[in-house]
């Protein structure tokens, strides 16, 4: 029999084991009493059409779920006629692809469910999961009356390994890498930065004039923080291709805040002069050769010189101290993942139809998200590569993060309620932040790497290296 004192000595311990383990809802409380005291400044950048097991494939970094760490990940020739044969995925990839991938809303319905039309009702209640091996399929039916059918595989199956994108490699050795972070939108890519600017696509499925024409009634983050008078400023490369994702908004215009939308050469006069707003938010250019946001044609070198001379400048800015950046892609752009994406709350009612290739008719109710897509989160007072995985949302459940967990975070930093239920539902990442600030992060990132003779695009990448 244990004697009462050595009883009580071992609930102690396990008391003491308790308190040394928050729950996630003490831990998310305490997250944004941190993330209030030390955050003064938001980044967002957000690039273009790369999942994460293609971008961040090749991280050898513990915890991230990928083809190095855990693949190689196969699929199919033809899903209806197995004897074609198998692809694996492998390491290595081209600077860029020729042959974009499809990733409109059925072109992600084939490569995720192997169906252009699945059944919605048992997606929504379970009994219909992605299998995740549609990829090579849509894109040999896309491109292979004209393309080697090997390339094509590889275009859509093979990752980056850590020596090709070497500031990407910095980036998630020294903060942190969300493990299941997920597109909101299983589509391109203006419904996904709605999405990710105001939570909702509000109905769109596709790029159409809406966007450029102003013609989204939603709330955005760019109302909000106008209303709550705290400032931002969007950062637009006049190359263009993508965004402004302020000009979506038709507020943006009615109340005279198009001068808040300037060229991203300011982003690098601001950061050195001390002078970022609260909210940054910068649009890179797509999509063709001399582009930087990685999108197909892209060069993924060309990315990598925007993403590192977005953190040098913060770096060497100021206002470093007090700096939040999120790198961020808009969606998976039609290459693999092997993670399934989950359900979804419904940000509204409203529903998107289109025709498929079949010409069939398919209606996405926007319950579910897209592919898993790399974010990082960048700043002195994150830990040192931290691998995040899923967490629970304010009502308790364990989820992937999404767009939207951006907003549910900026929420908390900055007092304004969720702007609808899908926004509501999100993971906050307040938890992330620490309470020490971190003095051993890079001063600078490496620089990009020249691919291979024969994994560049067109030879072009020396010269457009030689540009940095
Ligand atoms: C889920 O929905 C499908 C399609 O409507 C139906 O066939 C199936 O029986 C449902 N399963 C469950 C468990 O409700
Ligand atoms: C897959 O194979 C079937 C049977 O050979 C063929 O009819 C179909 O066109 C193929 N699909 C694609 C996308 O190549
Ligand atoms: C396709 O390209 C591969 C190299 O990537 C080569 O080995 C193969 O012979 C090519 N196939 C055809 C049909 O040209
Ligand atoms: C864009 O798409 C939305 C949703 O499908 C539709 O309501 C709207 O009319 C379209 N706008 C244009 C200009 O085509
Ligand atoms: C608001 O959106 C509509 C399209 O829905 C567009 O015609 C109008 O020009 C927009 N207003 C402004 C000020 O941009
Ligand atoms: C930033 O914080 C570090 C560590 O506390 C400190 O040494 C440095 O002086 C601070 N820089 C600025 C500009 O306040």
């Amino acid at each position: 029999m244990l004697p009462s004192a050595a009883l009580f000595g071992m609930l102690a311990l396990v008391a003491a084991a308790e308190a040394a383990t928050p729950s996630p809802a003490t831990c998310s409380a305490r997250g944004v009493k941190k993330l209030k005291a030390n955050i003064k400044n938001v980044v967002i950048l957000v690039m273009e059409n790369r999942s994460l097991d293609n971008l961040l494939g090749g991280q050898t970094t513990k915890g991230i779920e990928n083809p190095i760490n855990n693949g190689p990940y196969c699929q199919p020739l033809n899903l209806t006629d197995p004897s074609q044969g198998t692809v694996c995925s492998s390491a290595s990839d081209f600077d860029s692809v020729l042959n974009d991938p499809d990733h409109a809303v059925y072109g992600n319905n084939i490569e995720f469910y192997g169906d252009f039309t699945p059944d919605n009702q048992a997606i929504a209640n379970g009994s219909l999961v992605p299998t995740m091996k549609g990829f090579v399929h849509e894109q040999l039916r896309l491109y292979s009356s004209k393309v080697n059918k090997t390339d094509l595989a590889k275009q859509v199956l093979n990752y980056y390994t850590e020596e090709q994108v070497p500031v990407l490699t910095s980036l998630v050795k020294n903060f942190v890498t969300f493990n299941h972070w997920h597109s909101d939108v299983p589509g391109p890519t203006n419904p996904n930065r709605a999405a990710l600017t105001s939570g909702t696509s509000h109905g769109h499925g596709t790029n159409n004039a809406t966007f450029n024409n102003h013609g989204m009634p939603q709330r955005s983050l760019f109302q909000q923080l106008s209303e709550l008078g705290r400032s931002w400023i969007n950062y637009v490369d006049p190359k263009g291709g993508t965004g402004p994702d302020a000009g979506f908004y038709n507020w943006t215009y009615t109340n005279g805040k198009t001068s808040q939308i300037v060229p991203l050469a300011n982003f690098f006069t601001d950061a050195a002069a001390g002078k970022l707003a609260e909210l940054s938010y910068l649009n890179p250019s797509c999509c063709g050769v001399g582009t930087n946001s990685m999108h197909p044609s892209g060069l993924i070198s060309d990315g990598q010189i925007l993403i590192k001379s977005v953190y040098d400048a913060l770096r060497g800015s100021p206002q470093w101290n007090n700096t939040l950046f999120i790198l961020t892609f808009d969606e998976t752009g039609g290459f693999a993942d092997h993670v399934p994406p989950p359900l979804a709350p419904r940000p509204d009612d409203l529903t998107f139809t289109a025709k498929t290739p079949d010409g069939d008719s398919y209606t996405l109710p926007f319950d579910r998200l897209g592919g898993r897509i790399p974010t990082l989160l960048v700043s002195p007072w994150v830990g040192k590569a931290k691998v995040e995985q899923k967490y629970p949302n304010a009502a308790g459940a364990t989820v992937s993060y999404s767009a939207t967990s951006i907003l549910k975070t900026l929420g908390e930093l900055w007092d304004f309620a969720p702007f609808n239920p899908r926004i509501e539902a999100a993971p906050s990442f307040a938890h992330l932040i620490r309470s020490t600030i971190r003095t051993d992060v890079p001063a600078n990132l490496p620089a990009p790497v020249a691919f291979k003779k024969g994994r560049a695009l067109e030879g072009r990448i020396a010269g457009n290296l030689e540009a940095i």
